[in-house]
């Protein structure tokens, strides 16, 4: 691997910077800006041996290949899993489906899958639709009055015919880290199929799938500074080496017949057609760039950005926020008498970039009695300078439409 990268000037890392030097970008939860490594290592595939993988029988598609399975062994490591665990996807969304697809048939009438209004729509609403027309039951976690997942609701929430859960392991609206480890242990105790929603945590600290010993993972590229276009689904092997695949084509059986199609073994029974080759190569290169910088600095650091923006926001009148003692450098608040999208649009004004509305977690708004909030969500490459633009600009906000009411 190339030299440790310094957390302190990554800044130099990310050319959107060079074309943008006074962008605020506090938008890193919809997705990361991409450091220049993986849209070099991306080229390097289109300039270099940019063919298909595991079909040509030359030495540009054996590169290219090799590469890819690089990239696949690399995702491994970095969650502690085998590589037939590994399963190249979309993005989370796409996984997070094809475990539901895979496994809604053993579902029957009256089963519960137990999930939580914490949720990405991307976990919970594959089982609301899947419910609708197999019968069986949604339940919820209830939240607790921080709008936590805790153990103890989860041990009420518990009943005997409970087959699945499908939980957040960070929320992507409000930053809290569940503690899901004692959590996984019950449902195996009560043989409870587990599926972790990771989108918001493989950026931030490291996962060890063997450790956490959940069924099923997911998480996309692009929030990881990966491209966009590529997620990984893990599973188990054992439920990876017989559960039918969702999709069925090119390259994912070993022979067919009319009567017959027999499976190539996980994963690539999985991995249907051509996949998204340079996507999935600079996810690898993504890896390696996090392994460079070290997650004991991107904590370090993301933590200094999340106390120090708290902190200054706080000072300002006018405000409701949402997330007090968060654990992710997240922030999720409204302006009072003001529309999220009111208030998105005069950030703009100064290039600073938030998200406005549900976040994709509507669940959580009608929890929370709101029409939607705003979010800044940071990441290694903003800086106090960022925070304090963003403050004097909420401060301008605050005070521009206190003068209508
Ligand atoms: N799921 C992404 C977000 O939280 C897009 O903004």
């Amino acid at each position: 691997m190339e030299n440790k990268i310094d957390i302190q000037n990554i800044k130099g890392e990310f050319d959107i910077f060079k074309n943008h030097p006074t962008l605020c970008y506090m938008d890193s939860g919809a997705t990361s800006l991409k450091p220049r490594c993986v849209l070099d290592k991306m080229n390097e595939y289109y300039n270099m041996y940019g063919v298909n993988i595991h079909r040509g029988v030359y030495e540009l598609s054996f590169k290219a290949s090799n590469e890819f399975d690089i990239a696949r062994s690399k995702v491994a490591k970095f969650i502690n899993a085998k590589e037939n665990e590994v399963v190249f996807t979309k993005n989370v969304s796409e996984a997070l489906n094809e475990i539901c697809l895979m496994l809604v048939d053993d579902l029957k009438e009256d089963d519960i899958v137990l999930t939580t209004e914490l949720e990405h729509h991307s976990s919970v609403l594959p089982w609301i639709h899947a419910s609708k027309k197999k019968n069986f039951k949604v339940d919820y976690i209830e939240l607790d009055e921080n709008n936590r997942i805790t153990f103890d609701n989860f041990k009420k929430a518990l009943k005997e015919n409970t087959k699945v859960l499908a939980i957040t392991l960070v929320s992507n609206v409000l930053g809290y880290v569940t503690d899901i480890k004692p959590i996984i242990e019950e449902c195996k105790k009560r043989g409870i199929i587990t599926i972790v929603d990771g989108a918001q945590a493989v950026q931030h600290f490291k996962i060890d799938v063997k450790e956490i010993d959940m069924d099923f993972f997911a998480f996309s590229g692009h929030k990881m500074f990966g491209p966009t276009g590529v997620g990984v689904m893990y599973g188990k092997e054992k439920y990876l080496k017989q559960l039918d695949p969702v999709y069925y084509g090119g390259d994912m059986m070993d022979t067919a017949s009319k009567e017959e199609i027999l499976l190539k073994d996980t994963p690539h029974r999985y991995e249907v057609g051509t996949p998204a080759i340079a996507e999935v190569i600079g996810l690898g290169e993504a890896i390696d760039f996090i392994e460079r910088i070290g997650f004991i600095n991107i904590q370090k650091k993301e933590n200094e950005l999340r106390d120090y923006l708290f902190n200054e926001i706080k000072k300002v009148d006018g405000l409701t926020i949402y997330n007090l003692g968060t654990d992710s450098p997240i922030l999720c608040f409204n302006i009072n008498y003001c529309h999220p999208h009111d208030a998105i649009t005069m950030y703009d004004e100064d290039e600073i970039c938030l998200r406005a509305g549900h976040h994709c977690a509507e669940l959580l708004s009608k929890h929370l009695k709101v029409n939607g909030t705003l979010r800044a969500s940071l990441s290694i490459y903003n800086t106090k300078d960022d925070i304090d633009r963003f403050v004097k600009k909420t401060k301008y906000i605050v005070d521009f439409f206190k003068d209508f009411f």
